[in-house]
């Protein structure tokens, strides 16, 4: 039994994956709500911790219902992410810290953090068990991308690396630092981590329906999922992918209604949260970009998205696209008699 991350226990966990302007404390709750198992804030830095500013603080804000859930942080200082993987600890007692060395961004790799401790690994290994022994008995995992670049995949050395200095469970996401978010997440590698590594292996990347977990989850043997932008546009995916996992059968998604539902509930939320409205629901527009993906006209949806600013406004837009859906069918069913008939 993994005692540290009970969550492995004859279980295949789905993270929600950490995502920086989108995991918050409400998107984190509205992915439980659909199933996902296990949740994880969006990076934090080290240094901010330090400073203890009100941003940093937001970021850590997190309910008890979210539980089980990591703090995610990201610094290149073994001793600074130790004294911060402390003090998260102390205020706000997540059931397990993670530490990131997949980040691609300029910002953060020039400070040698994110995935620039590919590149280095004597100090990611300090980082690592700095933090896992500033933080023990509360585990410490690791998020990773496969390597720096293309000439430089050296996930499974890192994943050993990471093992011995403690780690208790590792994510890969299937693309090298590199790569951005372009070109396909390469699940061989995942695969050679997961076989080799002494620790579970939670396999990321390009995971975009139940039947792809499935797939992946078979092909290489990981011990669990994680699933990011696939989550933005349709958060139910988490239940599907449950349930098509215990019965290999498929579920219908969620109607064109209570996708609706979900969405107007998340922007009610928000609302709510910032105290707002307009500004809130502004913060809303990539969101509900990205929640177009799943529904019926979708470029129609985007372009309106763009300009909201009330929950009014995104009531209307509701009304209209199912109003629109149900005469679209009612059409469909109409030109489908007489082909019927005439058959
Ligand atoms: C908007 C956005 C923000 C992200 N922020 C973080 C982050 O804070 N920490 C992290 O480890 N990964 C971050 N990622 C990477 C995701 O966790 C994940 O590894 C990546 O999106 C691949 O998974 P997917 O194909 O399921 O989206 C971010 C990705 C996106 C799209």
């Amino acid at each position: 039994m993994n005692r540290a991350l009970p969550w492995f226990q004859d279980c295949f966990p789905l993270y929600l994956a950490p995502m920086a302007g989108v995991s918050d404390k409400i998107f984190r709750q509205l992915c439980k709500e659909h199933g996902a198992d296990v949740l994880t804030t969006e990076f934090v830095s080290a240094e901010g911790i330090f400073r203890r500013n009100e941003r940093t603080r937001e970021y850590l804000d997190f309910d008890e219902i979210e539980r089980p859930i990591g703090v995610q942080l990201f610094g290149a200082n073994a001793e600074h992410m130790a004294e911060a993987a402390k003090q998260v600890v102390d205020w706000v007692q997540p059931d397990f810290v993670d530490l990131n060395f997949g980040c691609p961004v300029n910002k953060v790799v020039s400070k040698n953090g994110g995935s620039a401790l590919l590149k280095d690994c004597p100090t990611l290994a300090s980082v690592a068990s700095a933090v896992v022994r500033a933080i023990a008995p509360l585990p410490t995992t690791a998020k990773i991308r496969i390597g720096w670049d293309a000439d430089s995949v050296n996930a499974v050395r890192v994943a050993e690396i990471l093992g011995d200095a403690g780690i208790a469970a590792l994510t890969v996401h299937g693309r090298t630092r590199a790569q951005g978010y372009s070109g396909a997440a390469d699940w061989n590698v995942i695969g050679e981590v997961a076989a080799a590594a002494s620790i579970p292996v939670i396999g990321n990347g390009d995971l975009g329906s139940a039947n792809d977990v499935a797939k992946r989850r078979s092909e290489t043997g990981i011990a669990g999922a994680m699933i990011g932008r696939a989550a933005m546009s349709a958060p139910w995916i988490f239940r599907e992918t449950k349930t098509y996992l215990a019965t290999r059968e498929s579920v219908d998604p969620p109607t064109l209604g209570e996708r609706w539902k979900l969405i107007l509930r998340h922007c009610e939320l928000i609302v709510q949260e910032w105290g707002a409205e307009e500004p809130a629901i502004r913060s809303m527009r990539a969101r509900l970009m990205a929640y177009s993906k799943s529904m019926p006209e979708a470029k129609r949806l985007r372009e309106k998205f763009s300009q909201v600013s009330t929950l009014a406004e995104v009531k209307i837009i509701a009304e209209e696209n199912i109003l629109n859906e149900e005469n679209r069918n009612e059409g469909e069913a109409r030109i489908q008699i007489p082909v019927f008939l005439g058959s």
